[in-house]
């Protein structure tokens, strides 16, 4: 299947093998036969119970479109999104490219979704449910650094009763200028506006927010948000993104030249991100930590583990792996 959909351009071949997906699992017999190991045990963090350790991380499933595909198979958890305030289209096409020889994904999609409108509407469908949903926040392109805090806020609201955990994301490379959220100030000031509309909407469960970072950041980085995990109680980090590095690579550099910005993802993002889980493990003994970034295998998978992750997620490991690589993960983690 992998060598059919590698065919396309890879932004083609998602949709088509997600919609081919969609459509095959309503066929009762073939529903069975394209079925994924069902996540054993549970894990809790901040409050949440997720089967399994394994989630599909954000970007795959920007639109709350194939969240019943992907826990049939076998996803313990599915983190939507990036969702932002208003409808985006995203950066021109090109912008999703495989570096085959690395087992790579370079992106610069720049938060290509419906809106947060559309996407709540198809999660109200969800409220009856047996998977966690996660809902992973950002800004509109057009939105100045300073009002960042009112597009997060806008998002948080309109999505709290309809997903399990939420996380901030300041660490794509794509949306000019957002990385610099990252920043202690930038990221106190989001962090408060949330955690004061949460108890506005306080419903007796407090949806935990959890915070995404790059892979990119210094030790000196990573201190300061070690400092404000503790000062504001931020409830987990999720580590990691996408690389703008493009240190190491097989790929020929003329072809990584030619491909141009975007973010790295897939087997040569998998030592930063698990220093990155390590590092920040280290520091915060008791913060849950979602470990993401080149899990392309099971060693992979309890490498991230056994650096201090509590959960893991895979983007560009599933789509060079497929359904084995989530078998594997379920029978053995
Ligand atoms: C095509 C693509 C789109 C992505 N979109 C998002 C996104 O919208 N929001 C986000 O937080 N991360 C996004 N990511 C990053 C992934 O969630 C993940 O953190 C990163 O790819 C590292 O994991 P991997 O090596 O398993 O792919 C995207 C990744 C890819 C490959």
């Amino acid at each position: 299947v992998r060598s059919i959909l590698f065919l396309w351009s890879a932004e083609k071949a998602h949709y088509l093998a997600m919609d081919t997906l969609k459509f095959v699992l309503k066929i009762p017999l073939l529903r069975k036969l394209v079925k994924g190991k069902s996540p054993s045990g549970s894990t809790t963090i901040a409050g949440v119970t997720f089967k399994g350790k394994l989630g599909i991380a954000a970007g795959f499933d920007k639109n709350a479109r194939y969240i019943n595909e992907l826990a049939h198979l076998g996803f313990g958890f599915v983190e939507i999104g990036t969702v932002t305030p208003v409808p985006q289209e995203g950066n021109p096409k090109p912008r999703l490219f495989r570096l085959k020889k690395d087992e790579a994904i370079i992106n610069r999609m720049g938060f290509n979704n419906d809106g947060m409108d559309k996407i709540a509407k198809r999660l109200e469908k969800y409220m009856d449910r047996d998977i966690v949903i996660g809902g992973n926040l950002g800004k509109n392109k057009v939105t100045p650094n300073e009002n960042a805090p009112d597009d997060y806020e806008k998002c948080f609201e309109k999505l709290y009763y309809l997903v399990d955990y939420f996380v901030v994301n300041v660490s794509s490379p794509n949306t000019p200028g957002l990385r610099d959220l990252q920043d202690k100030d930038s990221l106190g000031q989001i962090f408060d506006r949330l955690f004061a509309k949460r108890e506005e909407l306080y419903d007796g469960v407090r949806k935990p927010i959890f915070l995404k970072i790059a892979p990119d950041l210094t030790n000196d980085q990573l201190d300061d948000i070690t400092e404000l995990v503790n000062s504001k109680g931020i409830e987990g980090l999720i580590a990691t993104n996408t690389t703008i590095s493009r240190e190491g690579l097989k790929t020929d550099k003329s072809i990584v030249d030619e491909i141009g910005a975007g973010g790295l993802s897939g087997k040569p993002v998998k030592e930063m991100s698990t220093h990155v889980v390590k590092y920040l493990r280290n520091k915060l003994p008791n913060t849950p930590i979602v470990g993401v970034g080149g899990i392309h295998s099971v060693s992979d998978a309890k490498e991230k583990i056994a650096a201090g992750a509590d959960l893991i997620q895979v983007y560009s490991g599933f789509i060079y792996e497929g359904l084995s690589l989530v078998n594997g993960i379920n029978s053995e983690c």
